[in-house]
């Protein structure tokens, strides 16, 4: 049987990783600022969350929702602690797609109504409902294609103010991402997000903050949407909240109330997830790694800005797009096989930087010697 050749594929194989270091089959070392596209938030391998992991396997692995699992709690309530959302609930599933269908589910749910607003650039998962919100008809199938999802230009407040002044009472949910990911690191503005949480409370809409790609804690706030100073009604998140073992959820503000049967899923929130989860929080909160993810990818930011060859360099914490002019297209690449660092990239000629959130500032400047020297070869 062959493999489903759906990736393109870089030819390494990983066989060690420890921190922000990942080494090949041949001993080489490397630095890893993608993260397994923004999935390892405490680090490779971290000690504490391999050892809870161990512990937790060693005692019971997995159980369905039929029964208590109190980790399930003690998650949810580290969660809303560090989050700071204490009154909201959770959900549990198992990736970022996943969680997104679910919010967009719950809000229609909610207000009995079917319209989404999405955004230019937005992008939301791959299964029904998420890929038809996200903004890439090559990936949309024809039995995704949906009437029920509009899309309207990012970060435009008076497209947005039309849209709920003709259609405000058939829109379920507004979902957007708090910086643009996959759309190549675009932050939707503080007045932006406001407009959103405005209109939502005026039109009994649902406020869907994705934060899978830019949340837990990654740009030094738990959810960037929140740098608006307004909350959403559900948070969406997956990505670093296993470190890389697979789990999800959503964060549901106390005005929906669930019914059993409303949603669900086998795997969610299962004992290993579960420990997984807690661990990552456990780490987060212990080594403030929030304000190292703010501190450092401040710097980083700061210094990339300094390059005469750099286009724009957008984002927040640790969450960069360094976009580069047409002619430098090589240096992501360069900088993988000939500097031994991994980076993300996003189009136009964007690479994205979306590292472990304790990154040292050695770790800040070895990247920064070696994009010096890629982006003058
Ligand atoms: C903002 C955002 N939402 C949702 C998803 C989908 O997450 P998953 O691949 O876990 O389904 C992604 C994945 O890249 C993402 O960046």
């Amino acid at each position: 049987m062959n493999l489903y050749d759906v990736y393109p594929l870089n030819d390494i194989e990983i066989t060690k990783a420890a921190g922000s270091n990942v080494w090949d089959a041949n001993g080489q070392q490397y630095l890893d600022l993608y993260g397994g596209h923004a999935v390892i938030s405490i680090g490779h391998t971290n000690p504490h969350y391999v050892q809870r992991l161990t512990e937790q396997l060693n005692k019971v692995g997995f159980y369905s929702n039929s029964i208590k699992i109190p980790l399930q709690v003690q998650l949810a309530e580290k969660l809303g602690q560090v989050s700071g959302k204490t009154d909201y609930q959770l959900f549990l599933c198992n990736s970022g797609a996943e969680a997104n269908e679910n919010a967009l589910k719950l809000a229609s749910f909610y207000n009995g109504r079917k319209k989404v607003i999405a955004f230019k650039g937005a992008f939301h998962g791959r299964t029904s409902l998420a890929v038809a919100a996200t903004d890439n008809p090559k990936i949309v199938a024809p039995v995704n294609e949906t009437d029920h999802i509009t899309f309207l230009p990012f970060n435009d407040e008076q497209a947005l103010a039309d849209e709920f002044a003709k259609h405000g009472k058939e829109i379920a949910a507004v979902i957007i991402e708090g910086i643009q990911g996959v759309g190549g690191i675009k932050e939707a503005s503080k007045s932006f997000l406001q407009k959103i949480r405005s209109l939502c409370d005026e039109y009994n809409a649902v406020y869907i903050a994705d934060s899978v790609q830019c949340g837990y804690g990654r740009t030094g706030l738990f959810y960037s949407h929140d740098w608006a100073g307004v909350n959403a009604d559900i948070y969406t998140m997956a990505k670093g909240m296993g470190n890389g073992f697979p789990i999800a959820g959503i964060s549901i503000a106390p005005k929906f109330k669930p019914w059993h049967g409303q949603l669900g899923t086998t795997f969610g929130g299962n004992h290993l997830a579960c420990a997984a989860a807690l661990a990552v929080l456990e780490v987060i909160e212990k080594d403030n790694l929030m304000k190292n993810a703010a501190e450092v990818g401040a710097y980083l930011i700061e210094e990339l800005k300094k390059f005469e060859q750099v286009k724009e360099v957008r984002g927040r914490g640790l969450m960069i797009g360094i976009e580069l002019r047409e002619e430098l297209a090589h240096v992501k690449k360069d900088l993988l096989f000939k500097h031994f660092i991994f980076t993300g990239e996003a189009k136009p000629n964007v690479i994205r930087l979306l590292p472990a959130l304790n990154l040292t500032k050695d770790n800040a400047d070895e990247f920064l010697v070696a994009f010096e020297k890629a982006i003058k070869a």
